[in-house]
């Protein structure tokens, strides 16, 4: 086999990271009580103002926010329609008119946002029927019928779980959460005995756990699946993957990939489901099989959200000294930037390797936008637009 002088670089990058992992014999690795409780990000902020102030900029702070301040200027510019085609009427699930001024919360800003109102039949929030694509500047049909609450709510916050389930029935009856949006507690788990403590032991690092279970740290959210265990409030499967027990949440470190695994299925990830497997209903088309996939054995996604999936046929995840983490740093830390994924490549690469060859925009999300393949496949397929290159979004009211 081949080795090229990038691998050279890269052992012994591997070997740094090996040695530093020694140097302090027996590391505290952080576990976070049983009964603690979460405490919210801006309680995080008093003794971590510059791991804060970087998460606040980020991505994670900001997938679901109440709409003051956070819906995008062109969306309420065009409420009424965008010259071909009509913006926002009606709830999804209940069918109802709502107007502008209805609206509660948002979700998504990058590249396309979705608007919330109340559904008063399950007392949770309902989609309305358009949503707003960025890149194109105009609306397209969003048909999810199923409540936020119950379909989206476990990625998109932190802390969820639910607290009422009709067996019978098969529906979500009731549920919660402890913020919304990605915070500090969704990767470092519930701080309360960490907040009293101060103490390393009582808080979960995911630097400190092994390759493997990093990448499942953040999987758990870039992930895409279908869940039986658990069905929405409308009564259909959920695509989000709550804790195995009423009322508990999933903590990070949590090895999801062994729970319920006879009701959920997450192509690529179980034994038996494979990414290549002909899927029904929302799992359908998810990974490219076509006679590229077949001839280099690698199934790029298709949709957003699906990087672990993709990630986990890589050459980089075989080696098991790489994770999400080594290119993705969450935040700034103390004495530490942020790392900028895409000039990550030369720490191990030649110049040949880079981002916009190796990880094409393979996976939909908006209309006409794509995200970046995780699959690293060494013969790349050409991508589409890219959702990552759009400017900053605008607000209305800035
Ligand atoms: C009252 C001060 C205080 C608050 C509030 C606080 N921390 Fe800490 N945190 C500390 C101190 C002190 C350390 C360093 C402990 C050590 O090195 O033994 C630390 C360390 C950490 C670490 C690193 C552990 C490691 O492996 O090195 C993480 C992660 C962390 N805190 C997360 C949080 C989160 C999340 C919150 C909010 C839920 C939070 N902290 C709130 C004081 C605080
Ligand atoms: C609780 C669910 C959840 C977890 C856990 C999670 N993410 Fe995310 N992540 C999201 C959501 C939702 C977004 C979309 C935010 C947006 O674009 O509005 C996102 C966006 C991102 C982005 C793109 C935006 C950016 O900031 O560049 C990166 C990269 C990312 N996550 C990496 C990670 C890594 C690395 C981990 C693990 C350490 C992780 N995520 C853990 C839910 C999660
Ligand atoms: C299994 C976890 C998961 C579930 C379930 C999930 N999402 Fe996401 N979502 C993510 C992650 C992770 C991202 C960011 C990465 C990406 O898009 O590739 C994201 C991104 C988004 C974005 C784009 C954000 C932006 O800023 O443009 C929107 C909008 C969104 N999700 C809406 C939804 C809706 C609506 C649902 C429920 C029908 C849902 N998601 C269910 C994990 C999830
Ligand atoms: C999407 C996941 C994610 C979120 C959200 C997140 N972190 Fe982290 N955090 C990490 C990861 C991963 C590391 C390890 C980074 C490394 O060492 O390379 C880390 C490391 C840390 C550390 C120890 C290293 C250091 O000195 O910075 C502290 C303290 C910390 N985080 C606090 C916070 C606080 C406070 C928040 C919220 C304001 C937060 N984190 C939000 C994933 C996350
Ligand atoms: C921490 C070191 C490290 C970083 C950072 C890194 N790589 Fe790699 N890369 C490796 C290793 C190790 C392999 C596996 C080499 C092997 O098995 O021959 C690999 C393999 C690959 C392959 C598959 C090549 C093949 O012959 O199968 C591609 C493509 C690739 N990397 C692209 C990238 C890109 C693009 C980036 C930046 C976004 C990047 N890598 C960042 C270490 C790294
Ligand atoms: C070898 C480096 C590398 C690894 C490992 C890696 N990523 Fe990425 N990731 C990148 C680069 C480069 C980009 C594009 C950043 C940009 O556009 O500037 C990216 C983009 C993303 C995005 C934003 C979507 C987009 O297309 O802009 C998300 C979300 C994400 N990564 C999540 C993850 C998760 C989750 C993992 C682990 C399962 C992971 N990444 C592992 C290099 C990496």
């Amino acid at each position: 086999m081949a080795r090229h002088r990038g691998m050279v670089k890269c052992l012994a990058y591997a070997l740094v990271f090996l040695v530093s992992g020694c140097a302090t014999s027996a590391p505290v690795v952080g576990r976070v009580p049983d009964d603690a409780k979460f405490v919210g990000s801006a309680a995080c902020q008093l003794c971590h103002d510059r791991q804060y102030v970087s998460w606040r900029k980020s991505w994670h702070s900001k997938i679901v926010r109440p709409k003051t301040g956070s819906i995008l200027r062109e969306a309420v510019d065009k409420w009424a329609g965008d010259g071909t085609s009509p913006g926002p009427t009606i709830g999804n699930a209940t069918g109802k008119a709502f107007a502008l001024e209805d609206v509660q919360y948002v979700v998504g800003l990058r590249w396309k946002q979705l608007y919330l109102v109340p559904n008063d039949q399950t007392g949770n929030l309902q989609f309305m029927n358009m949503q707003f694509n960025r890149a194109s500047n105009k609306w397209e049909t969003y048909a999810q019928k199923n409540d936020w609450n119950t379909q989206c709510a476990t990625c998109h916050t932190t802390g969820y779980r639910i607290t009422a389930y009709d067996e019978q029935a098969g529906k979500t009856v009731k549920s919660e959460f402890a913020e919304m949006s990605v915070g500090c507690e969704a990767c470092h788990g519930p701080g309360s005995a960490h907040v009293a403590s101060k103490s390393k032991a009582d808080i979960f690092n995911p630097a400190d756990v092994d390759v493997m279970a990093q990448s499942k740290v953040c999987g758990y959210c870039h992930l895409r699946l279908e869940n039986e265990r658990w069905k929405t409030a409308q009564g259909n499967p959920r695509d989000d993957f709550p804790a195995p027990r009423l009322g508990e949440t999933y903590r990070p470190g949590d090895d999801w990939t062994q729970w319920y695994p006879h009701e959920v299925i997450i192509p690529g990830v179980q034994a038996g489901d494979p990414f290549d497997k002909e899927y029904a209903g929302d799992l359908k088309d998810l990974f490219k099989t076509d006679e590229h996939a077949k001839a280099t054995g690698v199934f790029e996604e298709a949709k957003h959200h699906q990087q672990y999936q993709g990630f986990i046929q890589s050459a980089h995840y075989k080696t098991g000294v790489i994770s999400c983490i080594t290119c993705h740093t969450p935040h700034a830390g103390s004495g530490k930037t942020q790392k900028v994924a895409r000039e990550t490549c030369g720490s191990c690469h030649d110049a040949s390797y880079s981002m916009d060859k190796y990880m094409p925009n393979t996976g939909l999300t908006a209309g006409n936008l794509f995200v970046r393949s995780h699959t690293f496949n060494k013969a790349p397929r050409p991508g589409g637009q890219g959702a990552g290159s759009l400017g900053p979004p605008n607000y209305y009211g800035d």
